[in-house]
């Protein structure tokens, strides 16, 4: 299913398969990247290589909902959203979460991370989620910034990862009791 983007005419946001997978890679060097510079060379080093991991990637497709921004058949944008039963790392089983936020710096500020992040709400709210979250960092500022304006609050600090200080954030999507 793909779904047409407002004031981007000729883009479309569609889910991925296993087949976008060497593009996600070259999607994800690219926009996370932009933060070697501010790293550690080994903290780059193994966050380069978790992105190049093809597994990391079936994994993540196989069990979200993906969201990925396709502009001339170029996916530049993605973002994916856990349901609930996917516990992992620092999310329990009952909530979902987003995972790999990234837009190549090509195309930045045009509302594209932030159009994605609506899709990953918005899902879990129509499919009954009570709680969405994610992690971010404390060199992700445009990341955090969108993930506040969107209604997310910081949960809790969790451990550095890549030398760098991170957070929990959570949502919670009320749905009203059925009668
Ligand atoms: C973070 C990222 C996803 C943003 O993508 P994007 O499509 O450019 O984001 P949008 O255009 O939707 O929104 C950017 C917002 O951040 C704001 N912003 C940009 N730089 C900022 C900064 N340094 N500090 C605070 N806000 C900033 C913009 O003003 C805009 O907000 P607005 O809509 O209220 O004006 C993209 O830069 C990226 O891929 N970064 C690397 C990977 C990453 O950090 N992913 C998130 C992991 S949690």
């Amino acid at each position: 299913m793909s779904a047409t983007t407002p004031g981007h005419p000729h883009a479309i946001i569609r889910a991925g398969t296993t087949a976008d997978i060497p593009q996600l890679i070259q999607l994800g060097l690219l926009s996370y990247g932009q933060y070697a510079p501010l790293l550690h060379e080994d903290n780059w080093q193994k966050l380069r290589k978790g992105i190049e991991n093809p597994d990391m990637w079936h994994s993540i497709i196989q069990s979200s909902h993906s969201f990925l921004y396709e502009t001339s058949g170029d996916v530049v944008g993605m973002a994916f959203l856990l349901p609930h039963g996917n516990a992992w790392d620092v999310y329990p089983d009952e909530w979902s979460y987003i995972r790999m936020v990234g837009v190549h710096p090509s195309c930045s500020g045009q509302g594209i991370a932030t159009k994605l992040t609506m899709c990953c709400i918005e899902k879990a709210r129509n499919t009954g989620e009570q709680i969405i979250a994610l992690h971010t960092s404390e060199v992700m500022h445009a990341a955090r910034h969108i993930y506040e304006n969107l209604g997310f609050t910081i949960e809790r600090a969790i451990a550095d990862r890549f030398g760098l200080k991170y957070w929990l954030y959570k949502m919670e999507l009320p749905h009203p009791p059925s009668k």
